[in-house]
């Protein structure tokens, strides 16, 4: 099929459309891909807002209106090119008419969700019609839940293979959740048990690996690290006890408000009034940003293939991922790289397409190397092997 472009930036005028585009610069320069959205308007002060600042000509980038409600105008966008970089969220919301046009176009697809249900949706709606296409549609290639993925399969999933060459029955002992703030080996941080989309997206993953590879699933808990007990309890409390009293009917509150339509709407207006200046519309400045970094810890164990099933797992690794800006400056590297390597090595992804996470589409692929030379670009320590 001929497509005048590689690759489509869709949901180009969202806030993290505009880091996309900026690291596209660099990442899919050996590309043609333009930016897309629903006001032309917006888009076009957008490009100048990054012209003005990485001080270049970027009138050569196309730009073409697609409107999520206007299906016509999303299968035009998608005739037009390889894949699709979707930036345009809610998912749940605004996401299945663009991965439906994708998929209908024979076009990629990569996005940023954090929705599990999205994924979920997409999983038994799209996955047959995907492959039967040739066509992949990969979700979370964000913060949430790149770094997470790759870790698991660049490293983990290594660690695996040594470990457990034959079936064995999956995942004994039961890794349990540790609801108490508890520290390990390798840090002096305590960590609290952390409800991440990490964890939905890594069963998936199990999953797939089980099903396709027989590979033994491991089991994943997620828990986000504090300085000290005090912290925990000051994040807990919201700096004060009588506060963390009224939480209960804050939320109450918030439940009431969030019934009807006019007070919705006030909600959605004055967020800083209602959450006592704790959320706002005011967007992130990228210095701020900048300032902030991050580090994910992935402590596995597991046990050679030769020792039997009710042994307690002794052998350990620990691979440290860090980075700095999350939120946007990885989300937009890790995007436009998955995407990357869905053009350039889609020959090493499996099944000839599908509905899949990360780790399943990239492990045979060399997107680690790839990521690990960006601007956000994360860094892998192997801490204990
Ligand atoms: N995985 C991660 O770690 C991660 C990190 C960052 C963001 N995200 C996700 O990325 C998504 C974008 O976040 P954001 O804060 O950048 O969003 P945002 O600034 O609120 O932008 C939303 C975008 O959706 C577009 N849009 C809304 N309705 C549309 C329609 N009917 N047709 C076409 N476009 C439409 C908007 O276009 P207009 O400008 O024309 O209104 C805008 O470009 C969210 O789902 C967010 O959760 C994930």
């Amino acid at each position: 099929m001929s497509r005048n472009l590689d690759a489509i930036i869709f949901g180009a005028s969202s806030y993290t459309g505009q880091f996309v585009i900026e690291e596209a610069l660099e990442i899919l320069k050996d590309f043609r891909w333009g930016i897309a959205g629903r006001n032309e308007k917006k888009l076009k002060r957008m490009l100048s807002d990054i012209e003005a600042k990485v001080k270049k000509d970027l009138s050569y980038i196309p730009i073409i209106i697609a409107d999520v409600n206007d299906t016509s105008s999303l299968e035009i966008m998608a005739k037009q090119c390889r894949i699709v970089l979707n930036c345009c969220g809610p998912y749940n919301i605004l996401g299945e008419p663009v991965v439906k046009a994708c998929i209908d176009a024979g076009t990629h697809h990569v996005d940023i969700t954090g929705e599990p249900q999205f994924i979920g949706n997409m999983l038994l709606k799209y996955n047959d019609l995907a492959k039967e296409k040739g066509v992949y549609i990969v979700y979370a290639c964000g913060l949430e839940s790149v770094p997470a993925e790759l870790g698991y399969a660049c490293e983990i999933l290594k660690l695996e293979r040594q470990l457990n060459k034959e079936k064995l029955p999956p995942t004994k002992p039961k890794l349990w959740l540790k609801p108490f703030p508890h520290q390990i080996e390798t840090s002096h941080r305590y960590y609290c048990y952390f409800p991440a989309t990490d964890k939905f997206v890594i069963e998936r993953s199990q999953r797939y690996f089980y099903a396709s590879q027989e590979k033994r699933p491991i089991q994943f808990q997620s828990y986000i690290g504090f300085r000290s007990v005090k912290a925990i309890f000051e994040i807990l409390c919201l700096t004060s006890f009588w506060l963390a009293l009224l939480w209960p009917f804050y939320v109450i509150l918030l439940l009431i408000l969030s019934q009807f339509t006019w007070s919705r709407k006030a909600l959605l207006r004055s967020p800083h009034l209602f959450s006592f200046g704790l959320v706002s519309v005011e967007k992130p400045l990228e210095s701020v940003q900048n300032t902030i970094e991050f580090a994910m810890t992935l402590k596995a164990k597991g046990r050679y293939h030769e020792v039997p099933d009710f042994i307690e797992p002794k052998k350990e690794l620990v691979v440290r991922i860090s980075g700095k800006n999350p939120i946007y400056g990885v989300t937009s590297n890790a995007m436009l790289i998955c995407a990357k390597t869905i053009l350039n090595e889609n020959s090493k992804m499996p099944d000839n397409g599908g509905v899949l996470s990360p780790a399943s589409a990239f492990a045979k692929t060399q997107i680690i190397e790839e990521i690990k030379r960006t601007k956000y670009g994360l860094k892998f320590d192997v801490i204990k092997t």
